[in-house]
């Protein structure tokens, strides 16, 4: 091979490293990244994930510095010399053999041991005193149901610490995937069947997720957060839940108001006690939450502006028809929703 063509081979080479080097360090790279980290568990689920994880790493590292340490050596013990008798030639060697075939037994009976044992931990079926949260994957958006609690609630999901948490998973439409990496997990949610996930948060704060398994044109838009609380915090967001929504004090809200309930919004979502669609997100306390869209858009009055004008260029493929509204009726909509604290 000639120079000219060993360095055109190397480019892709070169373009590749520098791609994993801008895509893989989540701990200094992008922000939504850095959030969505795998390897900072705040759940005991990810660190039994995170245990196992670093337990195969130790020894595949191992195994690596051996296998490539007994490889470089030869290379320089045997290598070509002017001169050199050719070295021992050896063809086959039983008890070599029958050394590594043990050898190679047992590391993947040190592998398997814990991981079968995660496994089964992590499929236990939850305890009757857990926190029950019943997960919609929508095409794209994630409804979450407290069936104890009575609240239902929309891409963000709140969670006491320290509580075991049993996840009801399952999809009205196509399959989806819930994950959220801090906490562990990534369990599919299939229409036609129940699968569970169950974990106990040991840290208070906001964690990131997003659809896993490819469902439409908006997957990627499919996001979550997971809010962890203390127990005070999670006492008050029950309490405001819970409670019927606010009505609106400022007069362009009670205008939004009077345009909700005139228009086919009242069809496809749950304000309570004043509509009960059940297709898109309810939204009796939609003012307490930071985004919607699928988790991508904060809540601010300018975006929902944007978004009821015409929700599928803000979401793609997005479910939410355009129903005309402009001006005015827009800006009293989205006064009216954010209201809705
Ligand atoms: Cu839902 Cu991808």
């Amino acid at each position: 091979m000639s120079q000219r063509t060993l360095r055109l081979a190397a480019r892709p080479l070169y373009l590749g490293l520098v791609v994993l080097a801008a895509a893989g360090c989540s701990a200094v790279g992008w922000d939504w990244d850095t959030k969505m980290s795998t390897v900072l568990p705040k759940s005991e689920f990810g660190h039994m994930i995170q245990d196992l994880f670093m337990l195969i790493s130790w020894i595949t590292l191992a195994i690596f510095i051996l296998v490539e340490g007994a490889l470089l050596y030869c290379c320089w013990r045997f290598r070509d010399r002017p001169g050199a008798p050719l070295p021992k030639q050896v063809h086959g060697h039983t008890m070599l053999e029958i050394s590594w075939t043990i050898a190679f037994a047992l590391i993947l009976l040190i592998i398997g041991i814990p991981t079968i044992r995660v496994i089964f931990k992590t499929q236990e079926a939850p305890a009757a005193t857990a926190l029950r949260v019943d997960v919609g994957g929508r095409q794209w958006w994630w409804e979450f149901t407290y069936p104890a609690l009575k609240i239902t609630t929309a891409n963000e999901v709140h969670l006491p610490v320290g509580e075991t948490v049993a996840f009801h998973l399952n999809a009205p439409d196509v399959i989806h995937s819930f994950w959220v990496p801090h906490l562990g997990g990534k369990r599919d949610v299939v229409p036609h069947r129940v699968n569970r996930l169950v974990l106990t948060p040991d840290t208070p704060g906001e964690y990131l997720g997003q659809c896993a398994e490819y469902c439409g044109v908006s997957h990627a838009n499919m996001r979550l957060r997971a809010i962890v609380h203390t127990k005070p915090d999670w006492e008050r967001w029950v309490a405001n839940q819970q409670a019927p929504p606010v009505e609106p004090a400022d007069p362009l809200a009670q205008k939004g108001k009077e345009i909700f309930t005139q228009s086919a919004c009242v069809g496809c979502h749950t304000i309570q006690g004043l509509s009960g669609g059940v297709l898109g997100p309810n939204l009796t306390h939609f003012g307490s939450r930071t985004t919607f869209a699928g988790g991508t858009m904060p809540s601010t009055r300018e975006n929902l502006v944007k978004w009821v004008e015409d929700p599928g260029h803000m979401k793609p493929g997005a479910l939410m028809p355009n129903l005309g509204m402009k001006g005015e009726q827009s800006q009293a909509l989205a006064a009216y929703l954010l209201s809705l604290k």
